[in-house]
Parts: C-alpha cells; sequence; structure tokens
C-alpha cells in the first residue's frame, strides 16, 4: 500500500490504531440535503441504485463534508432478490414491499434475470474507485450484500417485520425447501461480491439485519453457515479481502458467529456492550456501536459516549461506528460533532 488507509490498516493489522477509523451505516442518506437532492429525481429507489453516476455522486457525498475513513458504495441488499427476478417495490415511507417467494415452485424457478441491473453497481463502484484514487486516497471502499437468511426474511415475508415469524416457522416446518431458497441466495451473492471486488471493492460487508431473531439452532444453520460458505467461496479468490459481518442482535451467540464465520471483523449492535464484545470475541476487530438515535437527538451527549466507547476500545482493534444506521431525522452538526469528538480523544 503506498499510501496508508487507515481503515484498511485495522483490517490488515487487527491490532489497535492510533488514528481510530471511522465510517458511519446510511452515511449517504436522506439526513443529507444533497442526498434528498438528487433522490427526487428518482420515483424508483432501486432506479436510483441501478444510476451508476447517481449512485457514485451520493456514495461520495459525506466524505466531502465529513472527516470518514471509508465510502460505502449506495446501493441496497434487495438488489438481489430484483435480480432474481422478484418484483421488489419501496413505497414511500413505508420500506420495502417484495412479491412473496414462499412456495418450493417459486423458489425453483428463481434465476439470475436482471444481471444487467447488477453490473449497473459494478460500474458505480469503478466510477467511485478512480475518484477515491484520485481525490481521497486514504478512505476504504466498502462493497456490500445481505446475508442469506436476512435476504430470504424479505422474500418469503413479503414486507419488513419485527420477528418474521412466518419466515422461522417456514424453516422450521420445510427445511429442505428452505435450503433451496438459501442455496439460491448464497451462489448469487458470491458470484454479487467477486464482481464488486473486480470493480474495486477493498473490504466487503455482509448485512444480516435480521439474525437476532432466530433460536440458537436454527441461527447456525441459517446464519452462521450461509455467511462462512461465502466468506469462504470469496476468500478462495481474493486471499487479500476483509470481510465485516453484522449479524445484528446476535447478543451471546456474536462469538460463535466470529470463530465459524471467517470474518476479520464484526460489527456489533447496541445488544451487547463493547466492553462484552472485547472480552468475548477474540482476534477479530470490533466496529460499534454508538446508538444512531442518541446521535440524532442529543449533541450534548454526544461528547461523553464517544469517551467512554474510545476508553473501552484503545488496547482493541476498533471501528467506529453506529448500531445501525444514521437515521433522517439526525442534524448535521450532531455529526460534526461526533467525528470532532473521535479525533481529538486522547487517553
Ligand atoms: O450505508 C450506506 O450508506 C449504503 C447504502 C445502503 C442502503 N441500504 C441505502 C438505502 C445499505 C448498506 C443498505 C442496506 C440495507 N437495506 C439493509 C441492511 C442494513 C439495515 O438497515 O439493517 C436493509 C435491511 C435494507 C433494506 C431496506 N432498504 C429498507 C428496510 C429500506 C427502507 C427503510 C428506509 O430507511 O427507508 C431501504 C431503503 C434505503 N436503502 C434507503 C437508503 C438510503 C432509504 C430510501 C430513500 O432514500 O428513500
Amino acid at each position: 500500500m503506498s499510501i496508508e488507509k487507515p481503515l484498511l490498516k485495522t483490517l490488515v493489522d487487527k491490532e489497535p490504531n492510533k488514528r481510530v477509523p471511522v465510517w458511519l451505516m446510511r452515511q449517504a442518506g436522506r439526513y443529507l440535503p444533497e442526498y434528498r437532492e438528487v433522490r427526487q429525481n428518482f420515483k424508483n429507489f432501486l432506479e436510483f441504485c441501478f444510476t451508476p453516476e447517481a449512485a457514485a455522486l451520493v456514495t461520495i457525498q459525506p466524505l466531502k463534508r465529513f472527516d470518514l475513513d471509508a465510502a460505502i458504495i449506495f446501493s441496497d441488499i434487495l438488489t438481489i432478490p430484483h435480480a432474481l427476478g422478484v418484483k421488489v417495490d419501496f413505497k414511500q415511507g413505508e420500506g420495502p414491499h417484495l412479491e412473496k417467494v414462499d412456495t418450493e415452485e417459486r423458489i425453483n424457478q428463481l434465476e439470475l434475470v436482471k444481471l444487467k441491473d447488477l453490473e449497473k453497481v459494478f460500474t458505480a463502484l469503478k466510477i467511485v474507485r478512480k475518484e477515491l484514487d484520485t481525490n481521497y486516497p486514504d478512505k476504504t471502499l466498502i462493497g456490500f450484500a445481505g446475508s442469506p437468511w436476512t435476504i430470504a426474511c424479505y422474500m418469503v415475508q413479503g414486507v419488513s417485520d419485527q420477528k418474521f415469524n412466518k419466515v422461522v416457522n417456514f424453516a422450521k416446518e420445510a427445511p429442505e425447501v428452505f435450503q433451496k431458497l438459501i442455496d439460491k441466495i448464497v451462489e448469487t451473492t458470491i458470484f454479487y461480491l467477486k464482481e464488486q471486488i473486480k470493480s474495486g471493492a477493498e473490504v466487503i460487508k455482509l448485512f444480516d439485519s435480521w439474525a437476532g431473531v432466530l433460536p440458537e439452532n436454527e441461527y447456525r444453520r441459517w446464519v452462521i453457515e450461509p455467511n462462512r460458505k461465502i466468506i469462504q467461496k470469496v476468500k478462495e479468490e481474493f486471499k487479500e479481502i476483509k470481510v465485516i459481518g453484522f449479524p445484528r442482535n446476535s447478543g451471546k451467540l456474536y462469538s460463535e458467529y466470529a470463530v465459524n464465520t471467517g470474518v476479520d471483523c464484526i460489527s456489533i449492535s447496541d445488544d451487547v456492550s463493547l466492553a462484552w464484545a472485547k472480552d468475548n470475541i477474540k482476534d477479530k476487530v470490533i466496529q460499534g456501536n454508538f446508538n444512531n438515535l442518541l446521535l440524532a437527538t442529543s449533541k450534548k451527549d454526544i461528547k461523553q459516549e464517544v469517551e467512554k466507547i474510545m476508553r473501552v476500545t484503545y488496547d482493541h482493534p476498533h471501528i467506529f461506528n453506529l448500531n445501525h444506521g444514521v437515521v433522517p431525522e439526525t442534524p448535521i452538526e450532531n455529526i460534526h460533532e461526533l467525528i470532532e469528538n473521535i479525533r481529538n480523544f486522547r487517553l
């Protein structure tokens, strides 16, 4: 590496870094006026994701404002169901709506019919990587995909749900059929991530937002195993690639996930503390876990909370991030406050 990239360095060294790298989930999003400006040109959210120049533009936007260490490609995890021929629709203020895939017959029909749209994501990555190499040489480019369990949750249930009971029951009652769906997503995701790496992604993140709804045994089969398979296949071809896993709300199972999936870094929500993570997740970088709602509401408590996190993590490899994405109500000045306090922190 001719120019040192702090985030990549932490992932490679797996040692505490004096420059603690920071980026934020959903750092490109509705809290930014310049994002809303671009967003209004598209009625359809996926069409926005599949317009490379627009996606590249909003990917870079947060770097222009804030001293962040990474850009995450602007896209969505639901590009994969879409590419598999499933109708995906984002209704204003309602979250995603998908055509339900809840029969064996429909699962058997899934095929990569919209490869052309995924190629738009690869094009966006190439544009962003070029821009970073030229103007932001110390920033790391993160590619991503949803993990199979979480993607399957949306495909089977069709809409967001706090518990995804219908999907948990489907997996329990027809595990061989559900396995077919998971296998299809695994296979597509391996391809998708490899192409993202070829297009310039230096780190890959796997979002398993609904990992936390599964009981322990099911967690092993539907969370750990598919993520392990994906990471193994991707690293077989790209030995140097670094992987961040985010099995949100896993509780004590974070440590089992960390040991068994092959991730380099585990991103934690705030269902566990960083002190717990440090004691229970060895030899991995830990990412997290400043509360996103605190970031949205209280400028005055930010300093105190940053200091608390920095004190706990100073002797462990750490990437500063949130427990979950930046919410649209977040004042921009709060993000400045957050980053300033991270940069100015001294033990
Ligand atoms: O983090 C980033 O800045 C990169 C872009 C990114 C988006 N979605 C853009 C987006 C990433 C990494 C995602 C991942 C994603 N998408 C997840 C996993 C992380 C998590 O939040 O748990 C999930 C579950 C989705 C599915 C999804 N996409 C939902 C449930 C929604 C609706 C909720 C909402 O905030 O509106 C989306 C839409 C979405 N994806 C938006 C953005 C910026 C907002 C859409 C808009 O601008 O109108």
